[in-house]
Formats: structure tokens, C-alpha cells, sequence
């Protein structure tokens, strides 16, 4: 029915206001108790111990669909395990001019330069308190910090504690976002330096609320970009070990055009099917290199129950979806979770 019937109603519109329109309908009580009604299907065996958590199944919502942390119980409902929110900044920012989000049907990818808007940090710390009674006490939310524009990168890691001690209380984990091709100069807060200095005043921070605030400390996730040289990727994951954290997101969208054929593309971050092939290779360096030293959450492409099962056998422990969802629709999660199951 939606790939039949509602994708083509809506993919005659412009994407961000479709996005804008459905974060909408989800961020209400009735949409969310209906898909509910349709979507519900949860099975013990689908759990996984990851960090500190426990997920009830795999499956996760990637960053950027609910940059403000209003929609999550639409995202409980549709029955992914855990939803990424944000990215969120210090303070609100508009993120580049419009249009800046562009479909491939025909590849089923995504191109996008939104460049973090979002509501920051005040706002979106609120918005998660008040949708978080309404959510399955099983239902994780990680939360993704990322810098403002105007944020000097030898400055940014202030930007990250900021917000990880704004949003420390209501998050179950959080991801470092050093990788978005949006924000000018972000990706170089991948080099060592910047990096060391990012996750060790987070990790020295994460101790300090520790005791503060509650009994355990957060889980913190590193998210990568794809297009990354072996030697630049090694260094990631040395300092990621060296700073004790749990683990790596692979990948965000890349800047490469070379699994499309040859064209004119817009500017930006591509994601979907033609991101697959060059996440997976990331994916599996990782794991080759690092052992089980670091948990992986997998992203980038994954718009079936065998791409999941592909992250997953190369040894992904989780895995996250952006653009299947659009292409695919909301009825893709139980549906992989089923054959997951069946695939016992
Ligand atoms: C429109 C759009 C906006 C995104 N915004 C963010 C973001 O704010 N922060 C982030 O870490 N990743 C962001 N991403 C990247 C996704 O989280 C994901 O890493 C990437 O799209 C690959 O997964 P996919 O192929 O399943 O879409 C965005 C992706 C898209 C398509």
C-alpha cells in the first residue's frame, strides 16, 4: 500500500515539506496510536545487550529524521528499537538555504545539505522530557550532538559538552557527529587532535554527572564518514579505544558520486542504496581492525530485511535507517524483524 498507493502521492512534493509534514502528523497522539495498531511486534529473542543498554531489537532510526526529538513515540510505535535524535546544536540555527534535500528514485538514494537545523539544545532537552513518559520503557533514544556553524573547530568541543551535559539526564546514549559534509570544516574534527580532545572532556564530563546525576554512565557512540583514507581511519578508531567508548556509527552520507553513474548531482551528503557498498567496506574495516574492542552500529542503505542480515553477519552489533524508510515506508520494520525471526 505505501509503496503502491501513498509514496507517489507524496514523492510529487517537495521532499523537506514532506519531511516536515510527516514529523508533524507523528509528533501527535493519533498517528502514533494508529500505526501502533498495525506495526506492534516485538520478540525476545530480537534483544541485544550493547554497552550499557539493552535493545529490544536491533533496528534503529538514523540522525537527522528527528532533528528536534518530537516524533519519537511515532518511532516506538513503528517498532524500531531505539531512534537517534538530533543532530541538535548549542543554539537554533537555520541551516543553509532551501532547496537542500533531493531525491534519486531512480537509485533510491537521497542527497541532502541541510546543515544542522534544528531548535538546540534548550528546546530539544524539552522536547524529549515531555514525549519520554508517553514511550515503551524499553524504547531507547540516543541523542546526536553536533557543533554550530560559527563554532571555531579549535572551540568545538565545548560545543559537545554543552549539550551532552544539557541533555545528560534524558538520553540513554549519545553519538559524536564529527562527520556531516554539511558544516564546513566539521569532518576535520575527525583528526586526531580535535578528536582526543572531544572524547576525553566528554569522557572526563560523562564520570563527572555520573555521580551527579544517576548510577551509570552514558554510552558514547562516534559517528564516521565514509570517505575516509585507511590511515585517517585508523587513527578514529586508536582514539575511540584510547578514550574507552563504546562504539562507532558506520557511516554518515558520503561526498562521493562514484557509485552513481555519470551525471550532474546536486551538492551534499548522499545516502540510500548507492551509500551501501562503500558503508560495508568501511564496516568491515572496522571490524577487521579493531576486533571486538568497539560495538558497530551499521548504517547506510539498508532498505531490506537481507541488507540488515548483511551489516549484521559482518558484525555490526546494531544497524540504522534513514532513506529505506522513506523509499520503503514505515511497515519495513516489522517486516524485517519477522524475517529476522524467522531466520532463527
Ligand atoms: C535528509 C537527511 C538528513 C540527515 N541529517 C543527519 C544529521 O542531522 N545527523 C547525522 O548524524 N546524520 C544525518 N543524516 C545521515 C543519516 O543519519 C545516515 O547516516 C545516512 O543517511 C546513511 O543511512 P541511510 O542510507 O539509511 O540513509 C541525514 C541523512 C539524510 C538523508
Amino acid at each position: 500500500m505505501y509503496k503502491k498507493i501513498i509514496r507517489p502521492l507524496l514523492f510529487d512534493y517537495d521532499p523537506e515539506k514532506i519531511h516536515n509534514f510527516t514529523i508533524n502528523r507523528l509528533s501527535g497522539s493519533l498517528f502514533p496510536s494508529l500505526l501502533k495498531l498495525f506495526l506492534s511486534f516485538e520478540d525476545k529473542r530480537l534483544q541485544r545487550k550493547v554497552g550499557r543498554l539493552t535493545f529490544r531489537n536491533p533496528i534503529g532510526l538514523a540522525a537527522g529524521m528527528d532533528k528536534n526529538a518530537v516524533a519519537l513515540a511515532g518511532w516506538d510505535a513503528m517498532g524500531f528499537g531505539f531512534a537517534e535524535a538530533g543532530t541538535v546544536t548549542p543554539l537554533p540555527q537555520e541551516g543553509n538555504p532551501k532547496p537542500r534535500m533531493f531525491r534519486l528514485p531512480k537509485y533510491g538514494g537521497i542527497i541532502n545539505r541541510l546543515g544542522f537545523n534544528n531548535a538546540g539544545a534548550d528546546e530539544f532537552e524539552k522536547n524529549i522530557e515531555h514525549v519520554k513518559k508517553n514511550l515503551c520503557n524499553d524504547f531507547i533514544v540516543g541523542v546526536n550532538l553536533g557543533k554550530n556553524k560559527h563554532t571555531e573547530l579549535d572551540d568545538a568541543y565545548q560545543d559537545y559538552k554543552f549539550s551532552f551535559e544539557k541533555c545528560f539526564e534524558t538520553a540513554d546514549y549519545f553519538t559524536i557527529n564529527v562527520s556531516s559534509p554539511n558544516t564546513e570544516g566539521l569532518r576535520q574534527l575527525q583528526q586526531k587532535k580535535f578528536l582526543n580532545e572531544i572524547l576525553s572532556s566528554l569522557q572526563k564530563l560523562n564520570k563527572e554527572l555520573d555521580t551527579t546525576f544517576s548510577d551509570t554512565m552514558k554510552d558514547i557512540y562516534l559517528k564516521i564518514a565514509p570517505d575516509l583514507t585507511e590511515a585517517e581511519l585508523d587513527d578514529i578508531l586508536q582514539v575511540s579505544i584510547d578514550n574507552n567508548i563504546t562504539g562507532i556509527i558506520a557511516t554518515n552520507t558520503t561526498i562521493s558520486r562514484d557509485t552513481l553513474p555519470e551525471g550532474i548531482y546536486e551538492t551534499g551528503g548522499l545516502s540510500g542504496k548507492p551509500l551501501e557498498p562503500i558503508a560495508n567496506s568501511v564496516l568491515k574495516y572496522i571490524i577487521k581492525n579493531t576486533g571486538n574492542k568497539l560495538a558497530v552500529i551499521a548504517c547506510g542503505g539498508i532498505s531490506s530485511f537481507d541488507d540488515v542480515k548483511e551489516k549484521l553477519d559482518l558484525g555490526a552489533s546494531l544497524v540504522q535507517i534513514y532513506t529505506g524508510l522513506i523509499y520503503e515506508g514505515p511497515g519495513m520494520i516489522k517486516k524485517i524483524k519477522k524475517q529476522m525471526i524467522q531466520n532463527l
